[in-house]
């Protein structure tokens, strides 16, 4: 991986060769299964490449208002939006720019169908299959107690001639393996709606770019969907759309000691990768080792806990060192801060032709416009 070394630290680039690869991907799934791929905003929204992306993809999901505008004017295509609930005001300007609306309760589909219909959207529920796939809580809307979706318990058959379609979310980072096991389930529970339905949304969290991704299991998935019950078919990852098309660069300011070598960048978790912290996760270095000069790379805000993690690299680290991220282009950007008045990176794109092109930079007013 080479960087020009004239740019600035600290930037997020992506590079558009490697996400041209990923859309490859998501092509041959599309061609094979009949189903539609949307992106989820919510992990990547670098809009500079939505004109390239709608090309591949069927069009954006968006977790609120804004997402679902910036979907709908730069990407194009179908708007979807779900979000846990509505506000009033938010959910009647989301009707000028979202087609599909996803209700996450059986109150708030009632309290918003007519205006809803009244303006020609689709509108759908989200279920919870109540079936775990993986042991993380923070990210399994399985989880006992979730608020995430309609229990079957929960769901009153009276929105039945409302709704042309259903959507559950439940998978993070997973293989097809469990969106099998979560399937059987929603055909066990659901099944019985899904012939009087239009669509169905197998939400996100299929990791479809990665190399051992069971593409062909998969497809026979959506397929048995379509064939057994004439629903279009939906998927809208995030991550597995811009998997490993991004990095992040930043520099040492400096290495101190504390029973260790501890190198500061010019960087933070906590405000420009937060998900190191939140997931938790050790993202992956250019260059790292798995023995060697061993470091801990840490940011430089004044929380003690905004570390990176622990490094090998086969030459020691010096002040002034590039310390590349790998896997920066999903939730980076879209969830970075500024706590400690600390900059907000440089967004980069490397075009065809290998140029880092920087799409847009950021100053003080951005900081500071947002505090009062
Ligand atoms: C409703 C919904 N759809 C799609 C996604 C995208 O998930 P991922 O980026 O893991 O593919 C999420 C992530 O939280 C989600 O909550």
């Amino acid at each position: 991986m080479k960087i020009n070394p004239n740019i600035p630290t600290p930037y997020y680039l992506v590079d558009e060769t490697l996400l041209i690869k990923n859309l490859e991907i998501i092509k041959t799934i599309k061609e094979r299964s009949g189903c539609k791929v949307l992106l989820a905003q919510k992990a990547f929204s670098m809009f500079h490449f939505y004109p390239l992306m709608a090309k591949y993809l069927d069009g954006t999901t968006a977790s609120g208002l804004y997402e679902a505008r910036l979907g709908h004017e730069h990407f194009g295509k179908e708007t979807h939006v779900y979000a846990p609930a509505f506000k009033d005001a938010d959910f009647k300007e989301i009707l000028k720019y979202a087609d599909h609306i996803v209700f996450n309760s059986v109150t708030q589909l009632m309290r918003f169908k007519d205006e809803a219909l009244k303006h020609g959207k689709t509108i759908g529920i989200r279920v919870n299959p109540e079936i775990s796939t993986q042991t993380h809580s923070m990210y399994d809307p399985c989880a006992p107690t979730s608020r995430m979706g309609t229990r079957l318990i929960d769901l009153d058959e009276a929105i039945l001639p409302f709704i042309s379609g259903i959507h559950f979310h439940t998978l993070c980072q997973q293989n097809a393996d469990a969106l099998e096991v979560t399937l059987k389930e929603v055909e066990k529970k659901f099944g019985k709606y899904l012939h009087q339905l239009k669509w169905i949304n197998f939400g996100g969290g299929h990791h479809l770019a990665r190399a051992d991704y069971d593409l062909d299991l998969l497809v026979k998935l959506v397929k048995h969907f379509k064939e057994t019950y004439d629903l279009e078919v939906y998927l809208e990852p995030g991550e597995g759309i811009v998997l490993n098309t991004g990095f992040f660069v930043s520099e040492v300011l400096d290495i101190v000691k504390n029973d260790m070598d501890i190198a500061i960048l010019d960087t933070s978790a906590t405000c420009h990768m937060p998900d190191v912290i939140e997931m938790p996760f050790t993202p992956p270095v250019v260059g790292m080792k798995d023995k060697g000069h061993h470091y801990r790379l840490a940011g430089y805000t004044c929380l003690t806990g905004d570390n990176i993690g622990e490094y090998h690299f086969e030459k020691p680290l010096e002040i002034g060192s590039k310390i590349i991220f790998e896997d920066m282009a999903l939730y980076t950007m879209v969830k970075n801060n500024t706590f400690n008045g600390i900059p907000l990176p440089a967004i980069y794109a490397r075009n065809l032709a290998g140029e880092d092109i920087l799409i847009k930079s950021f100053d003080y007013l951005d900081f500071k416009k947002k505090l009062s």
